[in-house]
């Protein structure tokens, strides 16, 4: 199992780099960026587990040898936000630098599972899809948005009015995108179920969509979550894999497209949308089924999922038309 890093020297890079070289799952791991691979790759090569690590920049065809034979390519290159900035300020700098990494991707390991951190993951998923299906390689179970941190947080941020002292133990579904009023946690499908106070729960939901800005403002500057969604990160991309090695029974929401998945059609005629975040079985070859959470959500809900279609939509056609029309 060879994974890639891609960003691999940055704030979420180096401890996601870290987790998947201490994960005993993979075998090799290969670290690209256009900064520092040399040395994040030497200093985490003295580590005594049993992947063998490379690092490579662009230089000397980098992106080939480190893509080449790639199972699985997790991507959280590109700048992060500062205080003021929405998600969607990133597009300008971070659509061409998506668009260039999957490009690498389908020329070097076409058939890798691609995980997407870059934001706004809204609108980079769709810039990724189409440079694969340019290239004639697009297979949409392989294609993921990594949501996981939306889930990280519901999890974390319910114990605070359930008094769960082990957050990690509620399956919460957070379900549409990944910005502000597009991430839609579905506090009624919590299991266990939880009890939320009916004067607590505006507040609740507004943490979960809006935690990304609670971050960027506590490190005033100096960038957003890194180390929370290094650990989001990893956790989804060793469901990718156990999945692919056999283990069944496996769900975790992502932001995947619809129509390539099955159940997902029945989901986009729903919510309008082509690319949306649900709970999704994993198999072997990726996404085996889009798991319908949204006719189950219930009017509260219902209400905060007409917000998330109309932002959601527009996010994904700026990606699409990135491709279709370039600026
Ligand atoms: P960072 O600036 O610390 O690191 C980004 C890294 O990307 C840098 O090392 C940089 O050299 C590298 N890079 C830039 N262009 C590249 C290219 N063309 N090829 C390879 N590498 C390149 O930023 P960060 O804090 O690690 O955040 C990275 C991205 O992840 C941001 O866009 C941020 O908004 C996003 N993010 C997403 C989530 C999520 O839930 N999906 C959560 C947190 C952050
Ligand atoms: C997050 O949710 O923490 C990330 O998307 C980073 C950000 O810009 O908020």
């Amino acid at each position: 199992m060879k994974a890639v890093v891609a960003g691999a020297s940055g704030g979420i890079g180096q401890p996601l780099s870290l987790l998947l070289k201490i994960c005993p799952l993979i075998d090799e791991l290969s670290l690209y960026d256009v900064v520092n691979t040399p040395g994040v790759a030497t200093d985490l090569s003295h580590i005594s587990s049993p992947a063998v690590v490379t690092g490579y920049l662009p230089k000397d065809d980098g992106m080939k040898q480190s893509f080449s034979g790639a199972d699985i390519v997790v991507i959280p290159a590109g700048i992060p936000r500062k205080p003021g900035m929405t998600r969607d300020d990133l597009f300008k700098i971070n659509a061409g630098i998506v668009r260039d990494l999957v490009k690498g991707v389908a020329e070097h390991c076409p058939k890798a599972f691609v995980l997407i951190i870059s934001n706004p993951v809204n609108s980079t998923v769709p810039i990724a899809a189409e440079v694969l299906k340019n290239a004639g390689v697009f297979d949409p179970k392989k294609l993921f948005g990594v949501t996981t941190l939306d889930v990280v947080r519901a999890e974390t941020f319910v114990a605070t009015v359930s008094g769960e002292k082990d957050p990690s133990k509620a399956t919460i579904p957070v379900i549409g995108g990944h910005s502000g009023e597009t991430i839609v946690p579905l506090f009624s499908q919590a299991k266990p179920k939880v009890e939320i106070p009916a004067d607590r729960l505006d507040a609740l939901v507004n943490r979960v969509q809006f935690g990304g800005d609670e971050v960027v403002k506590a490190k005033d500057g100096l960038g957003s979550a890194t180390l929370s969604m290094a650990y989001a990160g990893f956790r989804f991309a060793e469901k990718i894999v156990k999945a692919a090695k056999g283990e069944t029974g496996i769900i975790e929401p992502t932001f995947v497209y619809l129509a390539g998945v099955e159940g997902g059609d029945a989901i986009a005629k729903v919510t309008g949308c082509e690319y949306f975040s649900v709970p999704v079985e994993l198999g072997p070859e990726g996404a085996l089924k889009a798991i319908d959470v949204v006719s189950g959500a219930n009017d509260y809900e219902k209400n905060l999922l007409e917000a998330c279609y109309k932002g959601l939509k527009g996010n994904i056609e700026k990606g699409v038309d990135f491709v279709k029309n370039p600026p």
